[in-house]
């Protein structure tokens, strides 16, 4: 089965709607299959957006992402990446489509709730940041 990584990031948490937003994951399908709550340092988070380094917004992504609580999550599902993609909405809320995650809840395009691995490979490899094997539960919920 397919697997994303997602992150509840700290506008999620600071807004108490970590409830709420795992409540329209799980309603979508997904399974969740581990699940833990991380203050990132800027090195964890400077590392996790690597791929972003060069852009404009790093730095505020960094301070964004260190800023508080971050609820790094395994999802289950066939086609998960593509279709948590969809679930969350495009990267600006104000683009992102009626019913998504993003569109409902998210305040600006730096602050957007939730991160969702881009493809297969990046969500099997951001599972592996945040958890070992031994962390995936069998059954998950
Ligand atoms: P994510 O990786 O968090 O799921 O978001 P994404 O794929 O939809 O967007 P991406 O291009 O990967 O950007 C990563 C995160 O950087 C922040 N960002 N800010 N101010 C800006 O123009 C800007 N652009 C991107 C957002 O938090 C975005 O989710
Ligand atoms: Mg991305």
């Amino acid at each position: 089965m397919e697997r994303t990584l997602a992150i509840l990031k700290p506008d999620c948490t600071r807004k108490s709607l970590i409830g709420e937003v795992i409540a329209r994951i799980q309603k979508a399908g997904f399974t969740v299959r581990a699940l833990r709550m991380v203050q990132l340092t800027r090195a964890e988070a400077e590392k996790f957006y690597a791929v972003h380094r060069e852009r404009p917004f790093f730095d505020e992504l960094v301070d964004f992402m260190t800023s508080g609580s971050c609820v790094p999550m395994v999802l289950e599902k066939e086609n998960a990446v593509a279709d948590f993609r969809t679930l969350i909405g495009a990267t600006d809320p104000e683009e992102a489509a009626e019913g998504t995650i993003r569109r409902d809840f998210a305040d600006n395009k730096g602050q957007n709730i939730v991160h969702g691995s881009d493809s297969i490979e990046n969500g099997l490899q951001e599972a592996n940041y945040f958890f070992a094997e031994k962390d995936l539960v069998s059954l998950g919920g």
